[in-house]
């Protein structure tokens, strides 16, 4: 894995020298895609495996008091989701560009987390604050509802069961700033600077690719993402974007 030495190193080497750049941009290219296409060759058998099981099980019911057997559909839908986030990582610089009004995808994607949480019978409060003066935004919907959506979900995996989120957004000046906010768990101080490495996670079936990929596609946007905790008390991540 490359620190951040390594990757100031090689920044260095792009500025000084052209032919660097051309070289080093197309091997991070040449690696991206061969990152997606394994992940997206080894998803596709996978995926097979996981329709014939449902089909079984649909067929048999009796195999779900097989030992293992739930281990193993959890297992395999874990897998799904590794791949696909691993395909998501590897292309998450990638962004393809459209206008759009951010405070209305904002609202949109409140509305449906807070409509998931109503579906799950959940007893987390979930409130936001969307300012309605946001205008128009030039960036990738796709990738920034993903961004937010990850954050929820880590929101409401710290809460677990009972507690609070907020998410609010503002503009100031010429910055679009997102703050989703929870009282959970919180995260460790020892922790805070590893949050965002790829693959570093503190659940049993995390990927920990969530907060990386955010990170790569809110920088893409030429924008920050950060975050402060005071275990026991409150976690803000806080997202910004230039407009
Ligand atoms: N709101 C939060 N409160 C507490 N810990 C968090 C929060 N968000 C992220 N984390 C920590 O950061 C880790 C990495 O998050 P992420 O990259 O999304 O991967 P994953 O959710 O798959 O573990 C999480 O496993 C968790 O330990
Ligand atoms: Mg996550």
């Amino acid at each position: 894995m490359l620190t951040n030495i390594d990757i100031n190193k090689m920044n260095q080497l792009m500025e000084e020298n052209k032919d660097a750049k051309k070289i080093i941009t197309q091997l991070l290219e040449n690696h991206h895609t061969a990152v997606s296409v394994i992940a997206h060759e080894i998803r596709n058998p996978l995926t097979l495996v996981s329709s014939s099981l449902q089909v079984m099980e649909a067929q048999h019911p009796e195999v779900k008091d097989f030992y293992n057997w739930k281990q193993t559909m959890e297992d395999i839908r874990f897998m799904c989701s590794l791949l696909n986030e691993l395909s998501d990582f590897s292309s998450g610089s990638s962004l393809r560009y459209s206008v759009f009004s951010i405070g209305r995808l904002l609202k949109n994607i409140a509305v449906s987390f807070a409509i998931s949480l109503d579906a799950e019978d959940s007893d987390i409060r979930f409130s936001s604050r969307i300012s309605p003066e946001m205008g128009d935004f030039t960036g990738d919907k796709t990738k920034l509802e993903e961004v937010i959506l990850n954050l929820l979900k880590n929101a409401k995996d710290a809460v677990k069961k009972n507690g609070s989120i907020f998410l609010s957004a503002d503009r100031e000046n010429s910055q679009i700033i997102i703050r989703c906010t929870d009282d959970g768990c919180g995260i460790p101080a020892d922790d805070i600077d590893k949050i965002f490495d790829p693959f570093f996670t503190g659940k049993d079936n995390g990927t920990g690719l969530g907060l990386p990929l955010s990170r790569k596609i809110v920088e893409a946007h030429g924008g920050t993402i950060t975050a402060l905790s005071s275990p026991a008390s409150e976690t803000v991540f806080t997202v910004t974007l230039p407009v």
